[in-house]
């Protein structure tokens, strides 16, 4: 009987060689290991052999069995996966898997791409903090305590003496505490203001420019906004220096750029003006100069700060500036 398992498993094994689908192995799998199959049968058998033989041969017995599950189960899973690569195949010729590429958003590539001018201009690329002190925001910029501008309906306050950015000015005093002149900077980044509709949104995001030197002018500060809406844009869109007012600035001036969206005939956006403001400059008013220590006998300088999503929206022609911030996938997809 012990002879008898051994080729019962012999048998079992060669005939598993011989398989090539599920049908056959199932229909082997239940010659052998079902309940009446050969391996089955023989180990019911064991009771009636004589008591002394019984231990060994149950024990060869089982040991087959054991065996031969294992060798089922493996070979049930080659056949498996021979029959899902060779029953359904492998077209080589299909394209592969979609794997979405992300897209920059609208106003990182317009901030980089301002960036980029600027330096290739000789600006410095710095970067100042969010939330921001009073005296940086406000004080150091000549806005004293009872300007308009820092009313509870405009600024955002996280303590007494702590705001978050109402502009990017604030980089200005930062950056010329740090260094003495010449300075030539811009600063990109968030700002924040109490604010909601089609053209203003609670954040939004501004670069300051700051130059200081011997001898800079209100001619450099023309030079410099015209060369850079020239390359910005393209070199006939027209601009226009409107007289305008900043406590930090002195003269100081707002520039326009014609209307993208109607080429100045006037229409909703620019609410039939024919005109949008970009962005405010001036002089740095000697006041700033003193607060940070630079002598206002030798030094003058120019200064502005821009709207990211202005610029944005002039160039691509979007008429709603929270379309920026709705994170709606169509939008942004098309940058
Ligand atoms: C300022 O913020 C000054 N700090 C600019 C400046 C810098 C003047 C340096 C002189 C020297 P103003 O509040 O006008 O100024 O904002 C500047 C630009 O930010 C605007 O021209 C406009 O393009 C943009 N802007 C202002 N408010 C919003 C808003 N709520 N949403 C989107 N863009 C805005
Ligand atoms: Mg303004």
């Amino acid at each position: 009987m012990k002879d008898n398992i051994q080729s019962i498993e012999k048998r079992a094994l060669d005939d598993m060689k011989a398989v090539e689908s599920l049908d056959q192995l199932d229909s082997l799998e239940v010659k052998y290991l079902g309940r009446k199959g050969l391996v089955t049968s023989f180990l019911r058998n064991i009771s009636r052999l004589p008591a002394q033989e019984r231990p060994e041969a149950g024990k060869q017995a089982n040991f087959v069995k054991l065996k031969l599950e294992d060798a089922f189960r493996s070979l049930r899973e080659r056949v498996v996966s021979m029959g899902s690569s060779q029953s359904q195949g492998i077209d080589v010729t299909l394209p592969g898997r979609y794997i979405p590429r992300g897209t920059l958003h609208p106003v990182t590539k317009i901030s980089r791409e301002i960036t980029g001018i600027f330096s290739r201009l000789g600006f410095e690329i710095v970067e100042g903090p969010e939330v921001e002190t009073d005296y940086y925001n406000f004080e150091a910029l000549n806005i004293p305590r009872y300007h308009p501008a820092r009313d509870m309906q405009d600024t955002f306050y996280i303590a007494e003496n702590i705001v978050l950015r109402t502009h990017t000015s604030p980089t200005q005093p930062r950056i010329m505490e740090k260094q003495p002149p010449p300075v030539r900077i811009v600063a990109p980044g968030k700002v924040y203001r109490c604010d909601s509709d089609l053209t203003h949104t609670p954040m939004f995001h501004q670069i300051e420019g700051l130059m200081v030197d011997r001898d800079v002018s209100f001619g450099d500060l023309k030079g410099t906004l015209t060369a850079f809406v020239h390359e910005f844009f393209d070199e006939d869109i027209s601009l226009r220096f409107r007289p305008s007012f900043f406590p930090f600035t002195e003269p100081s001036a707002e520039v326009d750029v014609q209307c993208v969206m109607c080429r100045g005939r006037g229409c909703r956006v620019c609410s039939g003006s024919g005109w949008l403001e970009v962005l405010g400059s001036g002089m740095v008013h000697p006041a700033v100069f003193e607060n940070v220590g630079y002598d206002t006998g030798q030094y003058t300088g120019f200064a502005f700060g821009m709207g990211i999503e202005r610029l944005a929206m002039l160039k691509y022609g979007i008429d709603d500036l929270r379309k920026f911030f709705e994170n709606d996938m169509r939008f942004l997809g098309q940058f």
